[in-house]
């Protein structure tokens, strides 16, 4: 069994969510850091072979939620030792490598606590990988994505190892003139509320 992990505050509205929903079969439930009981989660890990841990990036570091739950772990000596661990990180910035002080993060709690690192998907530009799907423009620009996320699956399901990453297929520049011209968009709309 595979315990599937969602540590953003936005809940199912998140990327975070797509991403663990793509992997997942639709029997499979997901965890809510920010909603189920710490001991429920657990539970479900301690009768799981495999974690996966899918959470945004915030002030490169895991969020608040993850740290707190990853804490809450190693203070209550709670045995995990032999599951395998993996990780789907995204975060707003289109380089993945932003990703990887929260990697390390991840990567020094499995290590503290005999857990298998097996390592993840670290994604870049996560605000739009997170809602392809209701886009055509936005599924062109990341094409890749349906081979690497089926790759990463099957990764999962036969307990490989795994070090993979994804942002758009878009030249840096315009993702940052487009995601200025969406912020600004943004507050505009806010603003008339
Ligand atoms: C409080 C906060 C801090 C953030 N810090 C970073 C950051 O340090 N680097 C970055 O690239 N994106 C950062 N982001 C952007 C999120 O990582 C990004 O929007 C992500 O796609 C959210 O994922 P989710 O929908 O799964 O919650 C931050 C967002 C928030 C709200």
């Amino acid at each position: 069994m595979i315990t599937y992990i969602n540590g953003s505050p936005k809940l199912n509205n998140s990327a975070s969510n797509k991403f663990l929903n793509d992997i997942k079969s639709a029997e499979d439930k997901i965890q809510y850091i920010y909603m189920n009981n710490y001991e429920d989660i657990i539970d479900n890990i301690i009768n799981s072979y495999t974690i996966v841990l899918s959470f945004p990036l915030y002030a490169d570091s895991p969020t608040s939620g993850v740290l707190d739950f990853l804490e809450y772990i190693k203070n209550n000596t709670i045995d995990l030792s032999d599951k395998n661990l993996y990780y789907i990180v995204n975060c707003g910035f289109y380089e993945p490598q932003q990703n990887n002080t929260a990697i390390d993060i991840v990567r020094c709690f499995c290590e503290n606590n005999k857990i298998n690192f097996k390592g993840g998907l670290s994604i870049g530009a996560g605000p739009i990988i997170g809602i392809r799907d209701s886009k055509l423009i936005y599924r062109i620009l990341t094409k890749s994505y349906d081979n690497k996320i089926n790759e990463f699956k099957e990764k999962i399901q036969n307990n490989k190892n795994v070090d993979m990453n994804i942002t758009l297929s878009l030249n840096k520049r315009l993702y940052v003139y487009a995601a200025n011209i969406s912020w600004k968009n943004t507050i505009r709309q806010a603003n008339k509320k």
